[in-house]
């Protein structure tokens, strides 16, 4: 009989001087992973790292209101990466520097993204199509910052014809990144197709020392534990999933070290979550932008709450604390009663969000 070999999770995830507790990522996601929604996925437990969104070198050093938004932080948001983007050695090396002033635990280069606002000025994955530049970029940065790590996150490479990541990678070790980051797709594919692991392998063959971070289309522990065992990445970031279950990090990680998957939190214990979202986004940013921007997060919640319309449908046209507040307590009062005439119901949805997060 054919002998099926044991996972063995890997180390907690070391970068640079930083060690890590756990080996799951939380990804930056621009106009999504602010300090406000950080504080719940960390709340929940299993994020051994959190990222801002991609900060503009100029915006930070000019600290004006929208890049000091994106880049607030505060102790409990810890630890943290803050991600750079541009092309410009001097100003990148210049923001670097102002990062680590401002509660950057480890900071990281953006190369992988592909909207064309920022690869038309040469940042983001254009980086993948200048290797020389970017690794003299690169060599400056972690120059610049000495004793803290700084880091990239990449993509395969800009089509199939260009696949540099493997030797990208391996070079960014030699100049003195700590760690590197790969969404397994091109720039041409964007976020269509599926993540192609065999890429990702080929990074991490590619490096000496450096942990891989495996990346894209995480949505289950056992997405996570394949992409481990096919790759032998060191760790994974997780972005989208997470906007919908910001507890999958605490799922993941400890689906790894035990097999186990702990049970789905309750409803009620899903509006928390909301709820501290919610009032996060009023201490860090205010009244007006939180009410607007749940008005559509609701939706990314309701993905694990259904039957949910009650909710949906009641927070589209909040306009105050005071609706926020009803829009929840009604759900809840409307779930309950819903629940205890649906037993059977209630049961086998909790069974399949389990399985669904272990299968
Ligand atoms: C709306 C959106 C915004 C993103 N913003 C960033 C960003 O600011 N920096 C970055 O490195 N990646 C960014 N990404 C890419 C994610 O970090 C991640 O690599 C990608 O979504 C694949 O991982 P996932 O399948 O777990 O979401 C963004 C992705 C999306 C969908």
């Amino acid at each position: 009989m054919e002998e099926v070999p044991t996972f063995i999770a890997p180390p907690p995830l070391r970068i640079g001087s930083v060690q890590l507790n756990g080996n799951v990522l939380l990804a930056p996601i621009a106009g999504y992973c602010d300090v406000s929604f950080r504080l719940v996925a960390r709340s929940c437990g299993g994020v051994a790292l959190a990222c801002t969104d991609l900060l503009c070198p100029e915006g930070v050093l000019r600290e004006n209101k929208r890049s000091m938004e994106l880049a607030a932080t505060c102790p409990e948001d810890s630890p943290l990466c803050m991600q750079l983007y541009g092309s410009d050695p001097g100003r990148l090396c210049e923001a670097a520097k102002w990062a680590a002033d401002h509660g950057a635990d480890i900071i990281d280069i953006n190369m992988g993204c592909p909207v064309d606002k920022i690869t038309k000025r040469d940042g983001g994955s254009a980086l993948l199509c200048n290797i020389p530049g970017t690794l003299e970029m690169a060599r400056r940065v972690v120059q610049a910052v000495r004793g803290i790590p700084v880091t990239a996150k990449l993509r395969l490479g800009w089509d199939d014809h260009r696949l540099v990541a493997p030797f990208l990678a391996n070079r960014l070790e030699q100049v003195g990144i700590a760690a590197v980051t790969v969404h397994g797709r091109t720039t041409e594919m964007r976020f269509h197709g599926t993540v192609r692991l065999d890429g990702i392998a080929a990074v991490v063959a590619a490096v000496e020392n450096i942990p891989i971070i495996g990346n894209g289309d995480i949505r289950t522990p056992q997405d996570a534990k394949e992409m481990i065992t096919a790759t032998g990445c060191a760790g994974v970031m997780i972005g989208r999933a997470a906007l919908a279950a910001p507890w999958i990090f605490r799922n993941v990680q400890t689906y790894l070290q035990t097999g186990q998957v702990p049970p789905a939190p309750s409803i009620e214990e899903k509006c928390r979550y909301m709820r501290d979202h919610f009032y996060n986004m009023i201490r860090f940013r205010n009244q007006r932008v939180a009410i607007l921007e749940f008005r559509k997060r609701v939706s990314w919640y309701a993905k694990h709450m259904n039957p949910c319309r009650v909710l949906r449908d009641a927070m589209r046209v909040i306009d105050s604390v005071e609706d926020f507040e009803s829009a929840i307590s009604n759900f809840l009062q409307w779930r309950a009663q819903w629940d205890s005439e649906h037993p059977q119901y209630c049961e086998t949805q909790q069974a399949e969000e389990s399985e669904t997060l272990a299968a």
